[in-house]
């Protein structure tokens, strides 16, 4: 019985060593639908995909995928899953073709059934023309949507997606949510983990933000949006000596203290009365002649919302993440 959950975890921990990885984490993901978990780098999100996924033991809580108990049922579960981890599984010397169709035999499908199922996954994830190449002369976008394939190989119920888009450019990013985007449609529940706000915004329909252990939100995007307080004015400035002035005149019309994003020269609060502020704050930096770049409205972003509910920014996560990024490609080489 899965009550229209294709996962629901309680109260999840996991330790390592003195490190408290889970901390009575909860998740509740819906059938059909894809699921964000959002978080920085350390959050949390690999050990609870990981043991979601049977690949590690809980120390405490309990959990169920498809209706069924990870911790005893793990061969059940497994048969009814798939999973991509943070870095790409798929052999690089081999074809594209070739590398599915292993994974089709190593799940025992037989050698017809095997090419079969790997020349239909060519075609759902638009990897037909690259079909013959090998592995090695794949864009990122193009390796993700391989991996994405040989996860799908037995058609899973649930599949565990670690942060499938980590490391890609934008136009290998949107191949990827395309690609999740068919998986959902062909009735594939999706968790996935991410640490880009924009991801979860786009592509799922509820998101849960993990933070140290434990989750601290659950709502769909609109929903947490819709907790920092509504809308934004944001003013981008022309010059550097005139962001003090942009910020007492945002403050006048501002709900809330204004924030500056001193490097994009950028100015904005949370506001109520949106046109009116935005009218107010125009006029009066042309009056001052002060050079504005940009002006406008804008829904708070997730990034806000991470700001809301934990105190700090995701910004400092970002940067680790792309250190670390490049020491994994530099490892990798
Ligand atoms: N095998 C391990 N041994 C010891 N500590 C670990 C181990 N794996 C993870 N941790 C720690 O547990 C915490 C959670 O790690 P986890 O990998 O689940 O985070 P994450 O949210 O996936 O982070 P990232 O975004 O960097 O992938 C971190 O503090 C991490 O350092
Ligand atoms: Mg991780």
């Amino acid at each position: 019985m899965t009550d229209g959950y294709a996962v629901r975890a309680e109260g999840l921990r996991k330790r390592y060593g003195d490190k408290l990885a889970l901390d009575g984490f909860d998740l509740a993901v819906r059938e059909g639908t894809v699921h964000g978990l959002l978080g920085p780098n350390g959050a949390g999100k690999t050990t609870a995909v990981r043991i979601l996924a049977t690949l590690l033991r809980l120390d405490g809580g309990r959990a169920t995928v498809a209706g069924l108990d990870v911790a005893r049922q793990p061969r059940e579960v497994r048969a009814r899953i798939g999973l991509t981890g943070q870095y790409a599984a798929v052999d690089e010397v081999l074809t594209g073709r070739q590398n599915l169709e292993m994974f089709g035999r190593l799940f025992h499908l037989g050698g017809k059934r095997a090419r079969l199922r790997a020349a239909e996954l060519l075609e759902r994830f638009d990897l037909t023309d690259a079909a013959d190449k090998g592995v090695g002369k794949y864009s990122g976008g193009m390796r993700r949507r391989l991996d994405l394939a040989a996860s799908m190989i037995l058609a899973p119920a649930v599949l565990f997606l670690d942060e499938p888009t980590t490391g890609l450019d934008p136009r290998g990013r949107g191949e990827v949510w395309e690609a999740v985007r068919t998986l959902v449609a062909g009735g594939t529940t999706v968790l996935l983990t991410t640490q880009y706000l924009e991801e979860a915004d786009r592509l799922a329909a509820r998101v849960t933000v993990i933070d140290q252990g434990r989750a601290i939100a659950d709502d769909t995007p609109d929903g947490l949006k819709s907790r920092v307080g509504g809308d934004r004015i944001e003013v981008v400035v022309a010059e550097r000596s005139d962001v003090p002035r942009a910020v007492q005149v945002v403050a006048r019309v501002a709900d809330g203290e204004p924030e500056v994003q001193e490097a994009e020269l950028r100015v904005h609060a949370p506001v109520t009365d949106r046109v009116a502020a935005l009218t107010e704050v125009a006029r009066t930096l042309q009056d001052d002649g002060v050079r504005v770049e940009d002006i406008g409205l804008r829904r708070p972003s997730l990034d806000d919302v991470f700001l809301r509910l934990t105190g700090h920014r995701t910004d400092g996560a970002d940067r680790t993440d792309r250190t670390e990024l490049s020491q994994k490609r530099e490892a990798a080489v």
